[in-house]
């Protein structure tokens, strides 16, 4: 005749239930891999948050400046204040906000602190390190998209000034001028609504 089970008193048994259901989920190596699996999320998913407070919060000063190709080359956002700038077109527009596009790592990091109008006309990523490309070579086709491109840029980005030629003179910009003087080839119509 067989034995009744033994039966625990579920009081006795709970605490070492306990201790052994923490010491399972521990040397369980599928667990622990899950355990890891989460902690590594968590982590990634703080440290995403942490990164964009730190590169969105701070509202950097406008910046107000013509620069010439060498100059604008600082602006990658390589700088402590991640400041990134992008010329289409003789113009140059604060691209900070678009960080994650032109800033280090993004897809068109090769036009952060660079003239980006001959790859945006030719629809390739790359930059050039010519002193200053004047574009004359560029077909109609391609100097229209290149003009399509600066009024996208206007539109979302803040202007700083233009790029300049060898040999040509900045202007100086006070707090209250916002006009541009120069050899763009907006209408004069175009610059009025700025
Ligand atoms: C397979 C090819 C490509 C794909 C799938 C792609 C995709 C995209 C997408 C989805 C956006 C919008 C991002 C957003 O607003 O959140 C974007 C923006 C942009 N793309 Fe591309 N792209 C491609 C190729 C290119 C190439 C070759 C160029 C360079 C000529 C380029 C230049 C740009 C620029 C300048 C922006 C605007 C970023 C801004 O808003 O400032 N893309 N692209």
């Amino acid at each position: 005749m067989d034995s009744p089970p033994e039966i625990k008193s579920p009081e006795l048994e709970r605490p070492s239930a306990s201790s052994n259901i923490f010491f399972e989920i521990i040397y369980s190596p599928v667990n622990l891999l899950l355990i890891v699996i989460i902690i590594v999320l968590v982590y990634k998913l703080f440290k995403s948050k942490f990164n964009k407070v730190a590169v969105e919060s701070p509202e950097l000063p406008k910046l107000r400046k013509d620069m010439t190709v060498a100059e604008l080359r600082q602006y990658d956002g390589t700088q402590a204040d991640g400041r990134v700038l992008v010329a289409v077109n003789g113009w140059i527009f604060d691209v900070t906000r678009g960080r994650r596009f032109y800033g280090p790592g993004g897809p068109y990091a090769a036009f952060g602190g660079k003239d980006a109008s001959r790859g945006l006309a030719t629809f390739s990523v790359t930059s050039s390190d010519k002193e200053y490309d004047d574009l004359s070579d560029l077909n109609s086709m391609e100097m229209e998209s290149v003009k399509e491109w600066e009024a996208q840029f206007r539109e979302k980005y803040d202007l700083v000034g233009r790029l300049l030629k060898p040999g040509e003179e900045p202007t100086s910009y006070s707090d209250e001028e916002l006009e541009e003087t120069d050899h763009s080839t907006s209408t004069p119509d175009e610059k009025k609504e700025k």
